[in-house]
């Protein structure tokens, strides 16, 4: 496993993620999580997947201390993550890229060590770095609108391995692209983690890219999320293009789906 930097130069590597006996309810008595539980070792890439509006981005953001938990816990690293102070190394990347328009892609990568209080040499740096890293060197005085949406999603995930995170969050990252941008997306974000000991943790609805992508995939029921599979995906770290079309990972996607339906949902999904 390759160690990675932190802006602060100490080496640092993936983090453990532990949910027990997680709920969240609404108000409203909307359930959106009942009663989950799972450990991620650190350095896994997992996915989660289940039916539209199951509690899966409720989760993530849990996960993230973006929300509360109504009962349960979930620790990152062995720390409660709503405890977790500003440089926590969880990142967060949305289905959208929310860059902001006015900056242009250095300025948009740079925001968060800015926010972190990280001198502009350094700064400029590590975000040229993470921009290089995404192959985006090219664009680097570009503004959002003048780039395409694949384009956007890699700023967006620059702007995320910029402060080299130990966790990396990712809600349905790649979902509004076109195929064949989406998979070289999860191309790029495979090399990423393989060079690199960071855990991931990965929403999306495509049975395919799940079966791609990670070394486990979790199944939710639908609403309120509870586990329905936890699979294995036993497949290797150094994968290539060519996987997709492999029995081996046919037979992944066989066993994702048919947790899928026993959790009621996804039939007939348009991505799988
Ligand atoms: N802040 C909130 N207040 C009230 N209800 C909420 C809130 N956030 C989410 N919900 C509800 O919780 C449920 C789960 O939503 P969530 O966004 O987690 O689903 P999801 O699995 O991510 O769906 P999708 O696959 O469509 O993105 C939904 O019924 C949603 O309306
Ligand atoms: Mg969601």
């Amino acid at each position: 496993m390759v160690l990675q930097q932190s802006p602060d130069n100490s080496t640092i590597a993936g983090v453990s993620l532990d949910v027990t006996g997680a709920y969240r309810t609404f108000d409203g008595n909307v359930k959106a999580v009942e009663d989950v539980s799972f450990s991620v070792p650190p350095g896994q890439f997992l996915s989660l997947l289940g039916p539209s509006g199951c509690g899966k981005s409720t989760l993530l953001r849990l996960i993230a201390g973006l929300d509360h938990l109504t009962a349960g816990s979930i620790q990152v690293a062995g720390r409660p993550s709503a405890d977790l102070p500003k440089r926590s190394g969880i990142a967060f990347v949305f289905q959208d890229a929310h860059l902001l328009p006015w900056r242009n892609v250095l300025r948009n990568v740079e925001l968060p060590l800015e926010l972190l209080g990280i001198g502009r040499p350094q700064r400029r740096e590590l975000a040229r770095q993470a921009i290089e890293e995404v192959g985006l060197s090219d664009a680097i005085t570009r503004y959002p609108l003048q780039l395409s949406g694949g384009m956007r999603m890699r700023v967006s995930l620059a702007r995320a391995l910029v402060t080299r995170p130990r966790l990396l969050l990712l809600d349905e990252p790649f979902a509004a692209l076109d195929e064949m941008t989406r998979h070289r997306l999860d191309e790029q974000l495979l090399g990423l983690w393989q060079n690199s000991g960071m855990t991931v943790v990965f929403v999306t609805h495509s049975i395919l890219e799940a079966a791609f992508l990670s070394q486990r995939a979790i199944v939710f029921s639908r609403r309120p999320a509870r586990v329905i599979a936890d699979i294995p995906i036993n497949l290797g770290r150094d994968r290539a293009a060519e996987l997709r079309t492999d029995p081996r990972l046919l037979h992944v996607m066989q066993e994702i789906q048919h947790a899928l339906r026993a959790g009621g949902g996804e039939e007939g999904d348009e991505h799988a």
